[in-house]
């Protein structure tokens, strides 16, 4: 593994996503209560994920943390693999399933080089991933080459111009005195995992190109609306007060299109 996806695999294996601020043990109710917090934090997840849709369909997901998505697909009757970066996050998953009696085939593996044969899946899931990989190119090339032709991937990506960017860019740019830090820096250093990307609607089109339709669709998260715990790393007496004064109605109402998940369906 090179330097740069070891210091994300180091920081994953740390902690998986939201595991401190939302696992409270590995007990059935425990995942039922991070599945409950984690749907109604994401409400969106349920429609873009599609899990209604999935029976006896050969299911890939591509990062799957805690495991909650790769339980509902299981749920609904895919035939399911999952892979993740750390071993930490696969036996998180292994767990959970142990606990609900279900079946999947997870490995510890990297997005950037699947085992797996050209064409292998109907449908490619990855929520919240490809960002953090070093080569995300290469990983949707990945993603890409084990869909069966007229299979889709879903994919959750970090867009650019969100308002958790804009927040991250006043705490760590302009209150540090350095205004002209750009947003790939920001995003690269202060958001989650090192390196981490965000893209913009064109860029992400970009990055599918080889896809034959390509939708893009940006969702204002409870991370722009400061509506939560927000996220493992970001503590303090900044986030305190702007959590005060945070203008939720306006934001809901004109700000639409400054979220920062960008949920794209493609199409091979
Ligand atoms: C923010 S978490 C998202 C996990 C899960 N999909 C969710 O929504 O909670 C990012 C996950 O991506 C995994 N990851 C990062 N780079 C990866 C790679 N190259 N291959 C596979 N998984 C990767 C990390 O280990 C981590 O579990």
């Amino acid at each position: 593994m090179n330097e740069s996806k070891q210091a994300v695999h180091d920081f994953w294996n740390a902690e998986s996503c939201g595991e401190s601020l939302y696992l409270t043990g590995s007990t059935p109710d425990d995942y039922l209560r991070q599945s409950a917090i984690r749907y109604s934090l994401e409400p969106f997840i349920r429609d873009f994920a599609g899990f209604d849709c999935v029976n006896r369909k050969k299911v890939l997901e591509i990062g799957t943390g805690l495991g909650a998505d790769h339980q509902k697909f299981s749920e609904a009757g895919a035939i399911l693999y999952g892979i993740d970066l750390t071993r930490r996050a696969v036996e998180h998953s292994q767990r959970r399933f142990r606990v609900f009696g279900l079946n999947t085939n997870l490995q510890v593996a990297d997005a950037e080089d699947l085992a797996f044969e050209n064409e292998a899946f109907d449908f490619v899931y990855s929520w919240g991933v490809l960002h953090h990989t070093p080569n995300t190119e290469r990983a949707v090339a990945e993603a890409f080459r084990v869909l069966k032709p007229g299979g889709t991937a879903k994919v959750m990506i970090y867009h650019k111009y969100s308002l958790v960017g804009f927040m991250l860019w006043m705490r760590y740019g302009l209150l540090r005195l350095k205004p002209m830090t750009s947003m790939r820096e920001i995003y690269s250093q202060y958001l989650e995992s090192p390196g981490t990307k965000a893209y913009s609607i064109s860029e992400a089109r970009e990055l599918f190109r080889e896809f034959t339709t390509v939708d893009a669709e940006v969702v204002l998260t409870h991370g722009d609306l400061l509506s939560s715990a927000v996220g493992q790393r970001h503590r303090g007496l900044f986030l305190k007060v702007t959590r005060l004064i945070w203008p939720r109605w306006a934001i809901r109402t004109f700000c639409k299109r400054f979220g920062l998940f960008m949920l794209i369906t493609a199409t091979k």
